[in-house]
């Protein structure tokens, strides 16, 4: 069975102290996940060991990077690896978030490595895709997610892709308070699950994970998490606040 995630993406937000104040403050409100349900916390680089420490004990409650190098080592100043996450127990790492893509210019390509060298060390990559708000409105958004996957995800083996967490972001709905409605969210969910399905099988396809991402709220959660093929979301800005990302972790399935 897939599992079910609500995955925080802090970005580049709050200090050392307020990053560690808001785990203790979620963590604080004693919430029981059940087996397929996960909470993940995507951290700036410096907090990981902080984060990692703070969810210790607590179970189905995770830490991820928010990105990774696409190199393995070496003289790459500035760069993280995912050898130096792996060595500190980080199991997750989000990939090709549409911030990276726009500011730091990361192609398909780019991103499948980023895939590769994540599965090579046993990290979970969370794929980000989604189309702008002129692709939506040129009606193009499906064949535009369909090449984001074909060109990062599809040289997977059906084992390796299995282990891919998707997250469709559609860029309009990012930060701008402007969510998807849950119409439009099932239904991208589902024609990705169906391009999933034309590559690798229906069983394949219906074990990948694939959250939502864009304007996630506490009062928008469970809506969308309840539609089929919706399984969890990938949360900015209501992440940075802990009751309200307490009620969106309250909403998986
Ligand atoms: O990765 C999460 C994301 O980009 C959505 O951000 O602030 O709209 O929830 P937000």
């Amino acid at each position: 069975m897939r599992k079910q995630i609500a995955a925080a993406n802090w970005k580049m937000n709050l200090t050392y102290d307020q990053g560690e104040a808001l785990l203790k403050e979620i963590i604080g409100a004693g919430i029981q996940l059940s087996s397929n349900q996960q909470a993940l916390f995507a951290v700036p680089f410096p907090y990981l060991a902080m984060a990692k420490a703070a969810v210790k004990g607590q179970t189905n409650f995770d830490i991820a990077a928010q990105n990774c190098s696409n190199k393995k080592s070496g003289a790459y100043t500035g760069e993280v690896s995912v050898e130096m996450l792996q060595s500190m127990g980080i199991g997750y790492c989000v990939i090709g978030h549409s911030e990276r893509r726009e500011y730091f210019m990361e192609s398909n390509k780019v991103l499948a490595e980023k895939v590769n060298i994540c599965l090579e060390n046993n990290i979970t990559p969370i794929f980000c895709c989604g189309e702008a708000l002129q692709v939506r409105e040129e009606s193009a958004q499906n064949a535009f997610v369909q090449q984001q996957l074909e060109e990062s995800l599809f040289h997977l083996t059906p084992d390796q892709v299995q282990k891919v967490v998707i997250a469709y972001e559609p860029i309009w709905a990012i930060g701008t308070g402007k969510t998807a409605s849950t119409e439009q969210a099932q239904e991208m969910h589902a024609h990705i699950r169906q391009v999933l399905a034309g590559k690798y099988g229906e069983a394949v396809a219906g074990n990948i994970s694939i959250l939502y991402g864009g304007s996630v709220k506490a009062n928008n959660a469970a809506e969308l998490f309840a539609c089929p093929d919706v399984d969890g979301g990938l949360v900015g800005g209501a992440s940075l606040l802990a009751q309200d990302f307490v009620q969106i972790i309250k909403a998986l399935k």
